[in-house]
């Protein structure tokens, strides 16, 4: 629209766009890391984004953070049928507002879906994860994620989201070490987007994001940049709702 020509937010969009490799950057004016507010408002406009993307008998998934808290805070009443929403992982070591369940819960209840839970901790020895995933109703939940039609997750710092999940200092020192820029939805992956490590809990596998259609992440604040541009050429089909302090200094960085 014409603020957004003003401001020439259009044009940074479209160099985000092509400097990432995805299929769509909606840039929210204002700088996070100066105005909170900003997060909220980039909650709005993702949450009517994936609106529009919302069919009848759509699954949707989410992952925890404070980031996706503000597109489930933020949806608006939708008239679609026979909805589900599943939390795109298992639980994380976070405040309880913002775990992937949690989120989960609340949009299904905001849009009038049903809601499949996961009741599992971060950071499980591979032979309890191993024990839950054979378990019928988390089998079934996992069924579901793998079957998703949109995906909304939160992009976060590789130090930021170990500390956050509790990992151990030793283990976060040998995750940067090894390259880990970013993290989103458990997975850790390095500058050029390549894979490092993967937390140990249950919920969407890597290789079934590419079956997502429709996939929408949201982030912002500058301390994001590296960790947005770690993301780039995994996702073309990906949808990024960012703020314009993180979009201008991406575009400064490349
Ligand atoms: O996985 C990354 C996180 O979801 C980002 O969390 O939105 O609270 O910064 P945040």
């Amino acid at each position: 629209d014409l603020i957004h020509e003003i401001n020439g937010l259009s044009k940074i969009e479209k160099k985000l766009e092509k400097y990432l490799g995805i299929s769509k950057a909606i840039v929210v004016p204002g700088d996070l890391e100066k105005d909170s507010t900003v997060l909220k408002e980039m909650g709005r406009i993702a949450a009517l984004h994936v609106k529009n993307l919302i069919q009848d008998n759509s699954i949707i998934a989410v992952t925890g953070g404070s980031s996706v808290a503000q597109v489930v805070d933020n949806f608006p009443k939708i008239n679609k049928q026979n909805l589900l929403v599943v939390p795109a992982r298992g639980g994380i070591g976070r405040v309880i507002e913002t775990q992937a369940s949690t989120l989960a819960a609340k949009l299904a209840i905001k849009i009038g879906a049903n809601h499949k839970l996961f009741h599992v901790p971060d950071n499980l020895s591979y032979e309890a994860l191993e024990k839950m995933i054979n378990e019928p109703e988390i089998k079934e939940t996992i069924s579901y994620i793998s079957k998703a039609d949109i995906l909304i997750f939160g992009i976060g710092s590789a130090k930021e989201m170990a500390k956050r999940r509790g990992l151990r200092e030793e283990q976060i020192e040998k995750l940067i070490n090894n390259g880990a820029v970013s993290e989103a939805f458990g997975y850790y992956f390095g500058k050029n987007g390549e894979f490092v490590y993967k937390a140990p809990t249950i919920g969407l596998h890597f290789d079934d994001v590419k079956n997502i259609k429709h996939i929408i992440a949201i982030a912002g604040g500058k301390n994001k940049a590296d960790a947005i541009i770690s993301t780039k050429t995994q996702n073309p089909n990906m949808v990024l709702v960012a703020d314009e302090g993180v979009a201008r200094e991406i575009i400064n960085i490349k």
